[in-house]
Order: structure tokens, then sequence, then C-alpha cells
């Protein structure tokens, strides 16, 4: 039987009165890459924070990972258990060595000093982070070094379960090609990736699983790569009315920007 890295059974989540995710279901095996897709504000980094267990929303259904029910567990205690997250936003650590972080995130995932070790040199090597082994944290980093750091770091520790937000959003063509690429490796036995990304552009590299689409905190349609390719040509609208869903009606303005502006920028008269 296959094996299942991440298994969510009506997955909710709400903060204050505000529900935004309403029952999210679906499964990851081992060895594969999930896509999901969804417009801006359907709950797609609501639901990596569920799943890496940050605070502040209340959450109910089910979250399984190799088995292993995560509800309650601390963020620490769920990357130790093997699930690690890449940010949209990547934070600053001042103060804390990339090199020595690796070290210490690797120790603590039981990994040996030896072969983290290996792991830092042969990964720094390949993502260029040879530089900023001694740097603190992402500090002056520009925004597609952070992501390549963040991508260094999941090579480095191989959890089970990586999630990954928006990794492609600031990257210039060749380092989404390059991360890519290193997203494509870590699809192996031990490791299953979860995307999330607004752009078809990094599924041409990477080609994932399975792409399901998000929208209003529920997945709303899961498929082939095909599914991105819908979006790509039609928008969410496409898939919207495919599903008989209420279609996003964006209001028309009333006047046109234009009209805000005259002809004669200085009007003397
Ligand atoms: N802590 C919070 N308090 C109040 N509202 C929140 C909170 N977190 C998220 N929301 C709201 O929940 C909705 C989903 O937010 P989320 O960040 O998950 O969207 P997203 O799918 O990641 O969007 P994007 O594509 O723009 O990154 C948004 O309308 C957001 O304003
Ligand atoms: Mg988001």
């Amino acid at each position: 039987m296959e094996r299942t890295a991440l298994r969510l059974e009506g997955l909710e989540a709400s903060v204050g009165d505000l529900e935004i995710l309403k029952g999210v279901d679906m499964s990851l095996p081992y060895g594969e890459v999930h896509a999901i897709m969804g417009p801006n504000g359907s709950g797609k980094s609501t639901l990596c924070h569920v799943l890496t267990g940050k605070s502040g929303y209340r959450v109910s259904g089910s979250v399984l990972m190799d088995g292993l029910a995560l509800a309650g567990m601390a963020v620490d205690e769920r990357a130790r258990a093997g699930l690690l997250q890449a940010f949209q936003y990547p934070v600053e650590v001042p103060g804390l060595g990339l090199g020595v972080l690796m070290e210490e995130a690797a120790d603590s995932l039981g990994i040996t000093e030896e072969e983290a070790g290996a792991r830092i040199a042969s990964e720094a090597r390949r993502f260029g982070m040879e530089p900023f082994l001694d740097r603190a944290v992402n500090r002056d980093l520009s925004g597609g070094e952070k992501k390549r750091s963040e991508i260094f770091q999941m090579a480095v520790l191989a959890p089970k379960v990586v999630v990954l937000d928006e990794i492609d959003s600031g990257l210039d063509i060749d380092t989404v090609r390059e991360v890519a690429q290193a997203v494509s490796e870590m699809r192996s036995d031990g490791t299953a990736v979860l995307m999330i990304t607004h752009y078809s552009r990094i599924l041409d590299y990477v080609k994932p699983d399975r792409v399901h689409i998000m929208i209003g905190g529920r997945i709303v349609d899961s498929g082939g790569p095909e599914l991105a390719d819908e979006l790509e040509e039609g928008g969410y609208d496409a898939v919207r009315s495919r599903l008989g869903l209420a279609v996003h009606a964006t209001p028309r303005p009333e006047s046109k920007v234009s009209d805000l502006f005259t002809d004669t920028p200085f009007d003397f008269d």
C-alpha cells in the first residue's frame, strides 16, 4: 500500500469569527510533489501555518503525518517530527549564523554531526550558499538569495514533508529553474512536497504529481498538471464556471483611470 506522508481530513481553521479553512481534505503520498493554486486570500498560507502549528488559529479536523496525528503539537515538535516550511516572506535571524543553524537543526532531527557537515558542505556548494554560512540567517540577503537559502536548508534537512509557500515569487528566471530542479530532486522515497504557487511557470520545471485548486478555504478541484494550464488560460473564473461556483464578478469602475488625468498637466489660464 502506498505510504502517505500527509493526510488532511476535514481541516478547518478560524481566527476569531472568521472561518478561513472550511474543511480541507487531501492526501500527499511520499515521493510526490503536489501544487496548491488559488486566488489571493483563499487560505493557502493559512493552510501552511496551520500545518506547521502556528498559534492563533482555532483548528479542527485531522492532520496525519506518516500516520502521526499532529493536533496539539508545537511548531518545533512538528519540525522535529519531520515537517518543515519555507516561507513566503523569509525572516532575518540576527546573531545566528546559517551554518550553525543548520548544524543545530540537523542535530535536533537526529542527523549525526558528520553527516550534517557533509550535507551542509555539498548542498552549500550546489546552491552557492558557501559565502552565506557564516552570516546571520537571511541578514542582508536579496529576496532571491533568501529563497535559495530556504531551499538549501530543506535539502540539508531532508524532512518527511516540505511545505513551500510561494517559493518562486520574486525569483529571476534562472533561479526559478534552479529552485524547481532542487524541489524535483527532493521528491524521494522519504520526502513529499506541498508547493503553493501562483504561477504555472515553476510547474514547467517541477512537474507536480497533482494540482489542487483552493477557493474560499476549500479544495474545489484536483487533477494533473493540466489543471495549471487551464488556470493559465482562463483564470479562476474558468474553473469556477466549470464547477458551477459563483463567478467572482469584478466590479467595473465607473470612470476610467485616464479620466483622472488631464492631457495638459499644467493648465494655467
Ligand atoms: N490572523 C488573521 N486574522 C484575520 N484574518 C486573517 C488572518 N490570517 C488570515 N486572514 C484572512 O484569511 C484569508 C486567507 O488568508 P491567506 O493568507 O491564507 O491567503 P492566501 O491564499 O495565502 O493568499 P495570497 O495568495 O494572497 O498569499 C484572507 O482574507 C486574510 O485576510
Ligand atoms: Mg499566501
